[in-house]
């Protein structure tokens, strides 16, 4: 087990790789808050991992929210004790659109959820994570931070700038032993697939052109990112902060 006896909070955990994390992380001895602006899907979450002989429990938090993010620390620390591991990864995604007919509201959101929710959580995390001078802190950014896709602006514009904030959160969190990382999937299998595609619900044209953009040849699954964040939360990637993570099967080539 490589997480054998760690704490995690992980941030959008009702669904695709937020879940497929909790329950890998949960596979390798962890034990999980299972974060979710959706309650009903983070407690489905939780069912799977005690299932599966693993501990978890279940928060209703919006990551917008200071004190939502307070809670989720706090419940790691008043159930277990400790909090080893925080995994950023609640977003939202963008409907392909011309900056031009971008409505402003919509930027808000993206900024919100993907870049105020994230500094949110450094926020409440990191301060436990220096004190115990242990901790990894994890954020799932994007390639559109990298190889950004015409009409995605504003979404790319939110994952390059937590990618930027994870960078200088590492230089800051590096003499406390405290690790800061951003993991860059490529487009993954999830609910959220289908907006980036500009579709109601993933077609055969729309996986078609996304694959033809990955040089191996196939989208991510969920559990891509799960394997990537175990690896980068677990004692074997010691010598790892400030990276952003490409898992992309070289599309940022
Ligand atoms: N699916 C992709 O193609 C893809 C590619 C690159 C990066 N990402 C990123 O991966 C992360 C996870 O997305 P996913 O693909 O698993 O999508 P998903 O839609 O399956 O899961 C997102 C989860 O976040 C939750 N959420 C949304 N807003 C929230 C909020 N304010 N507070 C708390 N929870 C909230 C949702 O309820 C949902 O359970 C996101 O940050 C996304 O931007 C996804």
């Amino acid at each position: 087990m490589r997480l054998k006896g760690k704490v995690a909070v992980i941030t959008g955990a009702g669904s695709g790789i937020g879940a497929a994390t909790a329950i890998a992380m949960a596979r390798e001895g962890a034990r999980i808050v299972v974060a979710d602006i959706n309650e009903a899907a983070a407690k489905a979450v939780v069912e799977q991992v005690e299932k599966a002989g693993g501990q978890a429990l279940a928060v209703r938090a919006d990551v917008t929210r200071a004190a939502d993010n307070q809670l989720m620390v706090e419940r790691a620390l008043t159930t277990w004790g400790k909090l080893d591991i925080f995994l950023a990864n609640a977003g939202v995604p963008q409907f392909p659109t011309t900056i031009e007919e971008q409505d402003e509201a919509v930027f808000d959101r993206i900024f919100a959820v993907n870049v105020k929710g994230v500094w949110l959580g450094a926020k409440a995390a990191l301060g436990v994570m220096k004190t115990q001078k242990r901790g990894v802190f994890l954020v799932t950014a994007s390639t559109a931070a990298i190889r950004p896709r015409p009409g995605g602006q504003t979404y790319a514009a939110s994952k390059g700038a937590v990618v930027a904030l994870t960078k200088s959160l590492a230089l800051e969190c590096a003499p406390y032993g405290v690790r800061v990382v951003a993991i860059a999937p490529v487009a993954t299998e999830t609910p959220m697939l289908a907006t980036f595609m500009g579709k109601k619900e993933v077609d055969a044209e729309g996986m078609a052109r996304y694959v033809a953009t990955v040089p191996l040849g196939r989208l991510n699954k969920p559990e891509d990112l799960a394997n990537a964040a175990v690896f980068l939360a677990s004692d074997e990637a010691a010598m790892i902060t400030g990276s952003c993570l490409e898992v992309d099967g070289g599309r940022c080539i």
